[in-house]
């Protein structure tokens, strides 16, 4: 566990409201120092509003933010030790790169030749030394995003702040500017606090992610304990994709419960914390079922659509019960595909399901 003065940033209770709407609901985090830390949720479940009442920009109404020990209302903005890559990066279009990184070093005091020294630096992290003296305008959408980064970077904030910095650009340049943020957070050691809508994302990137849904945090962890033990519906559903079988809970004991499939068979698993007898969901991730001959099933249904995805092959499967399971399998040339009508089972290791909260 983390000592205190491992906390960079200790939000303790939070909320925000819009007149009568809760944007935040009693929001409590601990974000370490040194921390690569993503805040994950749907549009307007309140990503934006915390980054803000982070910054300072924005008052909460209840509940607090301590900032490596101060609360961030008592600080004059310039004390805050925060900066903010925003969405909408503008650079000044008149400015040159080594201009528009400088632009907020001078304003903070700095003499003209520290400036140039640290944009150099800069610069040379976020690797556009060769673009110093280019305009925004002759960049690429990628390049002017890293001018943003380089501008939020020079200042050293000791937490900076990335609100869906990546939206703007397209998919293959996502992934690589992905990995660059990475890097420039572990050599920095600045605290980043990275805000997006985008699962894969925040999986790839994030030492831990907090998801939140409509102003509250349904869970905090890393990639792999939020994907492999999520709490509940939403969280099971919005990290990666799952099947939610509707089951019936017979036994409940610390960690894992028993619970009658779709069709009777009875198995024992892990559940979470909270899961509760009666009728339940069960989470069965695609990757983990497998088709198998209709009697050895743990489940029995039949294959309604198969759909290609290049690497994969997904195989929807609808239940007697009216569910339906999808089953992913890789593309490889030994897979044996069953026919559209044709009855299956379908069977699981009962360790890799997870009986959820509703
Ligand atoms: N200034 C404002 N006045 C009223 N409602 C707002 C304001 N800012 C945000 N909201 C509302 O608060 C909710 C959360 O917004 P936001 O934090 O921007 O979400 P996100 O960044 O997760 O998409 C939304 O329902 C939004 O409409
Ligand atoms: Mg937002």
């Amino acid at each position: 566990m983390s000592r205190d003065n491992d906390i960079a940033v200790d939000i303790q209770n939070v909320t925000k409201m819009y007149g009568g709407f809760a944007a935040l609901k009693g929001v409590s985090l601990d974000i370490r120092d040194n921390e690569f830390f993503t805040l994950l949720g749907p549009s307007g479940c309140g990503k934006t509003t915390l980054l803000r009442a982070i910054a300072g920009f924005e008052e909460v109404s209840s509940g607090a933010i301590i900032l490596y020990g101060q609360n961030i209302a008592d600080l004059l903005p310039n004390e805050r030790p925060v900066n903010t890559v925003f969405q909408q990066y503008a650079l000044f279009p008149h400015m040159n790169v080594t201009q528009n990184v400088m632009f907020g070093l001078l304003r903070l005091g700095q003499d003209k030749a520290t400036a140039k020294n640290r944009v150099g630096e800069v610069l040379e992290l976020v690797q556009l030394s060769d673009f110093a003296d280019r305009m925004p305008g002759q960049l690429s959408g990628g390049q002017q995003q890293r001018v943003a980064l380089a501008r939020a970077l020079a200042p050293s904030p000791k937490v900076l702040l990335l609100d869906e910095p990546l939206s703007a650009l397209d998919l293959k340049l996502r992934q690589a500017v992905r990995l660059e943020l990475q890097q420039i957070q572990h050599q920095t050691g600045i605290t980043f606090i990275f805000v997006t809508h985008d699962q894969e994302e925040a999986l790839t990137m994030s030492d831990r992610i907090a998801v939140i849904e409509a102003g509250q945090v349904q869970q905090i962890g890393s990639a792999r304990e939020i994907y492999e033990a999520p709490k509940n519906k939403f969280v099971a559903d919005f990290i990666g994709e799952t099947n939610l079988l509707e089951v019936n809970v017979t036994d409940l004991d610390t960690g894992r419960g028993s619970c009658i499939l779709p069709g009777g068979v009875q198995i024992t698993c892990p559940a979470a914390e909270g899961a509760h007898s009666g009728p339940g969901h069960l989470s069965v991730r695609p990757e983990r079922i497998a088709i198998t001959a209709l009697s050895k099933g743990l489940i029995q249904g039949t294959a309604t659509r198969h759909i290609y995805l290049g690497t994969d092959l997904h195989v929807e499967v609808s239940l007697v019960n009216g569910g339906h399971v999808t089953v992913r399998m890789q593309n490889s040339t030994q897979i044996k595909i069953p026919e559209v009508g044709q009855s299956v089972g379908l069977e699981f290791e009962p360790d890799s399901a997870r009986l959820l909260v509703d």
